[in-house]
């Protein structure tokens, strides 16, 4: 079967010469790349690199090192195992696999790519991101009064499904402001006088990259929901996926190639964004069905692997300015992400 982002405008460069490190695991020859990264550098390294990470079930990350030299280290089951990548050499990171970049110097220039392993089929959401909707506690509040004790009892690290037939929205968003950015909020539904959505508190403030990726596993698990027939969920899952594509499209994007931003990428997000539209109306159809799981799959990883990043770098100062708007952002057509 042909798969749908081998169409998108996506920017695919021609394979590198690079010679692959032997002695680690490799994916399976039934892969499908994600994306690739702009060219990084020792200067403008994101710092996420620098600190443990993972790639999630499913996904392998390649290293490609230009020029220079870059130290890497990983946590296997032997400990900790560090590693010099030359020019040239390339490095499979396996998923579930802790790595971060150690250090680099002044010459070194590398890209990541991203790559979903296709013999895991990718029949539903990630199981983790699937069951965020399903466990997380459920109050009902029906006034200001009760919205302000559920708000007062939400602890660090906590979430609550919030539902209420009066509009809380307003209230919320000066307590976001009160909370140094520490609360947030994904709007699932807003019609007919009731209003759901998720709301949690974080220890620390919550940036820009963490939100839109908290969004995508809201997302995720309202259509984990929608696939098991669940027609509320079915109905949040349009409300969440409209909202997240007119933050992207009207906020974001614009924000980002104001600052210089890669163009070709957005065109691609963009081409990908209409197809999501196109087929989550024709989920009862099971090749439809497929092409959005997969769509959606590949687009949520490209964006918080590769484009975010590059989001957050161009914006530098201005992020947390278009983060606050975007995180207070309603539903769709109760206020607009750029108003
Ligand atoms: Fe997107
Ligand atoms: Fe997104």
């Amino acid at each position: 079967m042909k798969l749908p982002w081998r169409r998108a405008s996506w920017p695919v460069r021609a394979e590198p010469s690079h010679t692959p490190v032997t002695h680690v695991a490799e994916p399976s020859a039934r892969r499908r790349q994600l994306g690739r990264s702009r060219d990084y550098t020792g200067a403008d390294l994101p710092e996420r690199l620098r600190r443990w990470h993972a790639p999630r079930a499913n996904r392998w990350v390649r290293i490609l090192v230009d020029a220079g030299a870059l130290d890497v280290e990983w946590l296997g089951a032997d400990g900790m195992t560090a590693e010099r990548l030359r020019p040239g050499c390339s490095r499979w990171i396996e998923p579930g696999l802790r790595w971060r970049i150690a250090d680099s110097d002044a010459a070194t220039r590398f890209q990541l790519e991203v790559h979903a392993d296709e013999s895991t089929p990718a029949a539903a959401p990630q199981p983790l991101r699937a069951v965020l909707l399903d466990e997380a506690p459920c109050a009902r509040v029906d006034d200001t009064a009760a919205f302000a004790r559920m708000l007062a009892s939400l602890e660090p690290g906590m979430r609550c499904l919030v539902r209420s037939d009066f509009d809380f929205g307003d209230a919320l968003r000066a307590a976001m402001r009160a909370g140094g950015d520490t609360l947030c909020w994904h709007p699932l539904q807003d019609a007919d006088g009731q209003r759901v959505a998720l709301i949690s508190r974080s220890a620390q403030p919550i940036g820009l990259l963490e939100y839109l990726g908290r969004d995508h596993a809201v997302i995720e698990a309202a259509l984990a929901g929608a696939l098991r027939g669940n027609i509320e969920r079915m109905r949040w899952l349009r409300n969440v996926l409209a909202r997240h594509l007119s933050i992207e499209e009207d906020a974001l994007f614009p924000a980002y190639l104001a600052a210089g931003g890669n163009e070709g990428w957005v065109r691609g997000l963009r081409n990908e964004h209409d197809r999501l539209r196109h087929d989550i109306n024709h989920l009862d159809d099971p090749v439809a069905q497929r092409r959005f799981l997969l769509l959606l799959d590949g687009h949520d990883e490209k964006e918080e692997q590769i484009v975010y990043p590059d989001i957050l770098m161009r914006l530098g100062g201005a992020a947390r300015e278009i983060s606050q708007r975007i995180m207070s952002t309603g539903s769709t057509g109760t206020q607009p992400a750029n108003g």
